[in-house]
């Protein structure tokens, strides 16, 4: 299909979701949000009684422009389930019955959410010429909680009935999304309890612990955990919001795309983290109705490649998972609500090795001066690993999603970028043990511009004479070309010399 004609259609469907929009909400024409001038600029002159909020006239105006009206969220029975092997079910998000979310559901989620997040910057980034594309970063890391969990989060609080709110809420969360809740929930004044795994970040448990939620430890991942806060909903009457799958969640998080589409412009691609689906659904939708010819692509950590696996089976297909830096990637089964909606809008979607996330955070660090976790470093890993070349030359979104990742974390990832990157070296060498071997190869060392971070010796358990001594050092070399410098300088000069992977992680001493 030609660009042009993708692009009326799609106008032609902001104009009725925008028209949808204006029967809801007639203020919206007096704002300066990305959804009333994407409205303003779209919509044709509408007769002005047609500014009406009657459900009747919302309903009569949908029939004749054909825009099908779901039952809206709030009326399906939201009551938690219990099948008869004794697990819980969220009526909700279920197989068989997927809530495919609309693009109006995003512009009313824009309008909602509008004075309770923060409208992040997006971009031109130092890394373009590293890339050799044109990137823009998405800096949803600098919402108040750290991540851009409160689109959704903020929205589905915001919809909630004032019954549901005295109530209060409940969700199971590996970090962001529990943030999100407790924070909101505080500015609500909607009682929040988090469930999360024992794997959660300890700086995400404290977080939420400071703003005053109910916060439990339970569970040994996200599927025990979410079954802990469904138990909590039935027993205690909470309302149970799924992370990536209410429908509430991903038209919030859909409020990303809006503001991408409103500060970019000519996007020829959107490179969207992936975990449980939410994200991707909710900025696809956005993105791919404004501008159809948008490449929508998503990134998976190799750890739990659940999105790639549901599109390969067709349906979400549980996979294993394993511990990964991008612990907000890490569902082993993505959302039935969010596959519904993101499955037939995604074009590529990609699995990114460990390193590269490594790499990516660091890179950030460096030349954006941007703290950002796994999950929100690995668009920009795809983009590094090689994964994306040809987008060589094009316009590409990156959206900076998190930025919460444990100190401790961040230092490791930044050592082991360090290391994958060639500027952080580990060696292993047998010295004399005479007085000035140790002092010999910290010269040979010095003189080659190498400066030593950690140096380590060993006398007893070495085999070779006993007038040696084996040294273990770390240095940080500029790159991988003054590494190759110092590897060469090194060998020249003694027997026996080990680098990095050629030594025994244990013991750090030279594999025999
Ligand atoms: C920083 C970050 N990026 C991306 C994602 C993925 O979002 P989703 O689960 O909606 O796919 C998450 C999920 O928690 C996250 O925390």
């Amino acid at each position: 299909m030609n660009y042009d004609r993708r692009r009326q259609e799609s106008l032609s469907d902001l104009v009725l979701n925008s028209n949808y929009l204006l029967l809801i909400y007639p203020e919206i024409d007096q704002l300066s949000c990305p959804t009333a001038s994407s409205v303003r600029r779209a919509r044709p002159a509408m007769p002005p009684n047609n500014h009406t909020t009657s459900p009747k006239t919302i309903e009569k105006a949908a029939s004749t422009r054909t825009i099908p009206i779901q039952k809206p969220v709030n009326q399906i029975c939201q009551v938690i389930e219990e099948n008869e092997d004794g697990t819980l079910v969220d009526p909700l998000c279920v197989p068989g019955n997927p809530v495919k979310v609309t693009f109006a559901d995003i512009t009313s989620a824009s309008f909602k959410v509008k004075n309770g997040i923060v409208n992040t910057p997006c971009v031109r980034s130092h890394l373009s010429s590293l890339t050799g594309m044109e990137i823009f970063l998405k800096k949803d890391f600098l919402q108040f909680t750290g991540s851009f969990k409160e689109r959704g989060a903020c929205y589905a609080l915001r919809m909630l009935s004032e019954a549901q709110k005295s109530k209060g809420v409940t969700s199971a969360s590996l970090g962001n999304h529990a943030l999100a809740l407790c924070y909101h929930g505080k500015l609500l004044n909607i009682p929040v309890t988090v469930v999360m795994p024992k794997v959660a970040p300890i700086m995400k448990i404290q977080a939420c612990r400071s703003h005053g939620a109910t916060v439990v430890v339970e569970g040994k991942n996200m599927k025990e955990a979410k079954q802990i806060s469904m138990r909590l909903a039935k027993e205690k009457g909470f309302t149970y919001i799924n992370g990536y799958d209410h429908p509430h969640i991903i038209a919030g998080q859909g409020t990303l795309g809006l503001e991408i589409l409103e500060q970019i412009k000519d996007i020829d691609a959107i490179i969207v983290p992936t975990g449980g689906g939410g994200l991707i659904a909710g900025v696809a939708l956005a993105a791919k109705t404004l501008h159809p010819g948008i490449q929508i692509i998503g990134v998976e950590s190799d750890r739990c490649p659940s999105f790639s696996k549901a599109l390969e089976q067709g349906k979400p297909t549980e996979v294993p998972i394993y511990s990964t830096l991008a612990d907000g990637l890490a569902v082993p089964l993505v959302g039935y609500n969010a596959f519904a909606t993101a499955a037939p809008l995604i074009d590529k979607m990609v699995v990114v090795k460990e390193e590269w996330i490594a790499i990516a955070i660091l890179r950030l660090v460096e030349l954006e001066k941007c703290v950002v976790e796994g999950a929100g470093a690995s668009g920009l890993a795809a983009i590094l690993a090689g994964l994306l070349d040809d987008l060589k030359g094009k316009r590409v979104v990156i959206p900076l999603c998190g930025g919460n990742i444990d100190t401790t974390i961040l230092g490791r990832c930044l050592e082991r970028g360090l290391a994958v990157d060639g500027r952080l070296l580990k060696f292993c060498v047998t010295v004399s043990d005479r007085p000035g071997g140790i002092a010999d190869l910290c010269q040979l060392v010095s003189r080659t511009g190498v400066s030593i971070k950690d140096i380590m010796h060993e006398r007893a358990w070495i085999t070779s004479d006993v007038f040696s001594v084996q040294v273990t050092v770390v240095c940080e070399t500029m790159d991988k070309e003054h590494t190759n410098q110092l590897k060469k300088v090194l060998t020249e000069s003694y027997k026996s010399v080990a680098f990095g992977d050629e030594m025994n992680p244990w013991t750090m001493k030279l594999i025999d």
